[in-house]
């Protein structure tokens, strides 16, 4: 949610922003700017991607060695050129770029327009500057020194990056509850909302904490505390490989995310299936391992795809470990008066890490003293930080705003997690477990195969692509994937579309199937498979249009569907992992068809980190 990132060092400043800002821009695309210092501050600044801020800039004279770019998703004000970040304080000696929310923005304008401010945008953001400038005339302080006092005045989330033409040779900026990354390189320093800017110069960072100041001045690094206590910054070695957020030769990153599942469910996997040693291991439980083992309850928090993941969790958990579970909207959660208790484990689910509903909802459950487990992609993101305990999904950088790829790797993790504590329990038998053990490992096969119906649903969804409405039904297992089936196609297509649990159609939605109506329904062999069958019956005696996915080898449902799409046969608590493959690339497809922007969607960005 808003992208930012700023450069001070040797090299020109302005290539590395507008790269770094192509690389952030799946957090928001609804306009884009830069400031550049150098003996002069100039903002430049856009409504739209950040390719039309560069055609805009592309004339001006962009050399500087210092400067700060931005890719806004919009929350305060409409999406225009003059609220576009960066914003100048009134004298236009102060520049901001800011990603999060200023909540008493309102009160605070008030008073700095009593002060003479002057203001041209509707954002929270152009009262945080001129909130700096008007702290700095008061104090007749340093920028530094104004920005900390600052800071003390702002209720909410942010993380900035502030720029003065005064203090030329200076970066100055700050967190709280918005993600900032520290690029360290030799003389040179990058700071993003993620690492992802700065990977290709250097592989040192430095994430920041809440609270604390970063200032960058003649070549030095120093991070102080909101209270002006020193810091030693804490230097971690980045993982990620460059090619990991590159598209590698696929059209869209969500088609090279769906292609990339086999492996990064493998990855998910990798030390802790032990197949031969038949072994499970999960670093992050150990220590809590008898926590698990007694838990009255599992709550499960999330929100969208992560939730889906959590539904799945529930059946899971339920079935192999015999513990209750209640999968929570992390937005519903954070408001509501739950009960929690200590021997209760919350389980917080997001890939981003950053998902401020998420993030609120596990300090709800921590104040009550509940043990929180993450599972999380990003490394070291609040989520992950924010926990006591968790284990990383391994899926990679996933940059197409619709989740495909994290939404297995979660699946995968909360597998492995079930089986663990299912066998401590004793509720898992040493030859259940041996078999599960087994059939996991041979998930990444099987969806390696599952992508071969490519092409097959490239064409299913030529004949679909102008339709209105959409339903998808699942039972089971498949019932989570029946929801996510159906965000993957709203959310990339436009197309409205339901999912539902295939026995409750009749309790209202089935008045919605005439012969327009397509109707997806995951239909594997499994313990509901008769049912669906029967499900499948009332759709078609309403002409619905049916789109059926069925285990490799089906005889029945062929005979009653429009289409059909054969997915390899896999264990009942296995299978959404491979049902879910032919939902992503039939909105995938759907999707490029009717010419959306797949990996950009409208009004969505890829975390979420205002409530
Ligand atoms: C859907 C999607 C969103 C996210 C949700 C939670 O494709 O991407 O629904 O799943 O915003 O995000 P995380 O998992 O980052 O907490």
């Amino acid at each position: 949610m808003c992208g930012i990132v700023a450069y001070i060092g040797h090299q020109e400043a302005c290539p590395i922003i507008l790269k770094g800002l192509h690389r952030l821009e799946y957090r928001g695309y609804d306009s884009a700017g830069v400031a550049l210092l150098n003996g002069d501050l100039n903002v430049y600044k856009k409504k739209g991607k950040v390719a039309e801020l560069e055609a805009f800039i592309a004339e001006k004279d962009t050399r500087a060695h210092v400067g700060m770019g931005h890719t806004r998703w919009a929350t305060h004000g409409e999406p225009n050129d003059s609220n576009a970040h960066p914003h100048y304080s009134t004298s236009e000696r102060i520049a901001i770029i800011h990603n999060g929310i200023i909540e008493n923005y309102a009160a605070l304008k008030q008073h700095l327009q009593q002060q003479g401010h002057v203001f041209h945008s509707d954002t929270d953001t152009e009262v945080f500057v001129n909130l700096i400038e008007e702290v700095q005339k008061q104090n007749n302080c340093s920028l530094e020194e104004a920005v900390r006092l600052a800071l003390h005045e702002v209720v909410g989330a942010y993380a900035i990056v502030v720029l003065s033409r005064d203090e030329p040779n200076q970066l100055i900026a700050a967190r709280k509850g918005s993600p900032l990354v520290i690029g360290v390189g030799k003389d040179e320093f990058f700071l993003a909302s993620d690492a992802t800017p700065i990977i290709e110069y250097t592989n040192e960072v430095v994430y920041v904490n809440d609270y604390e100041i970063v200032v960058i001045r003649n070549g030095q690094l120093e991070i102080r505390t909101k209270e002006d206590v020193q810091q030693t910054p804490y230097i971690q070695k980045l993982e990620m490989e460059l090619d990991s957020i590159e598209k590698g030769g696929y059209e869209h990153f969500m088609l090279k995310e769906i292609f990339e599942q086999p492996r990064s469910i493998l990855d998910s996997m990798r030390g802790r299936l032990e197949l031969e040693a038949g072994h499970l291991n999960m670093g992050g439980i150990r220590a809590y391992e008898r926590k698990f083992v007694n838990a009255d309850r599992i709550i499960i928090v999330a929100c969208g795809t992560s939730w889906h993941a959590g539904l799945v969790a529930e059946y899971l958990l339920e079935d192999l470990a015999r513990i209750p579970v209640e999968v929570e909207y992390a937005s519903e959660f954070r408001y509501r008066n739950p009960v929690i208790t200590e021997r209760d484990i919350v389980i917080a689910i997001s890939q981003s890490g950053e998902t401020a509903d998420t993030l609120a909802a596990i300090e709800l459950a921590k104040s009550k003293g509940a043990t929180i487990f993450g599972i999380c992609n990003v490394v070291g993101s609040s989520i992950a930080r924010a926990t006591d305990a968790g284990a990383y999904t391994h899926a990679g950088p996933e940059i197409g705003v619709a989740s495909t790829k994290a939404f297995t790797a979660q699946v995968t993790v909360l597998t492995l997690l079930a089986m663990i504590v299912g066998h401590k329990r004793g509720s898992l038998s040493d030859t259940r477990l041996r078999e599960l053990m087994v059939e996991l490992s041979s998930i990444p096969a099987k969806v390696e195969k599952a992508l071969l119906l490519n092409d097959e649903i490239e064409l299913i969804a030529e004949t679909f692509k102008d339709v209105p409405n959409f339903l998808y039904l699942g039972r089971g297992y498949n019932f989570p994937v029946a929801l996510e089936g159906a965000l993957k196609l709203k959310e990339i297509s436009y197309i409205h579309a339901e999912g539902y649990p295939a026995a409750e159609m009749k309790h209202g939605p089935i008045a919605l199937i005439d012969e327009n109506m397509p109707v997806v329904v995951i239909a594997t062999k499994d313990s509901s498979y008769e049912k669906v069958v029967s499900n499948i019956q009332e759709v078609k005696a309403r002409k619905g249009r049916i789109i059926a996915v069925v285990t490799e080898g089906d005889t029945v449902i062929p005979a009653m569907a429009e289409f059909v799409i054969e997915v390899p046969l896999t264990s009942e608590v296995l299978v959404p992992l491979v049902s879910v493959v032919p939902l992503q690339l039939l909105s995938y497809h759907i999707a490029v068809l009717r010419g959306c922007n797949v990996d950009q969607p409208r009004n969505l960005a890829k975390s979420v980190t205002v409530e």
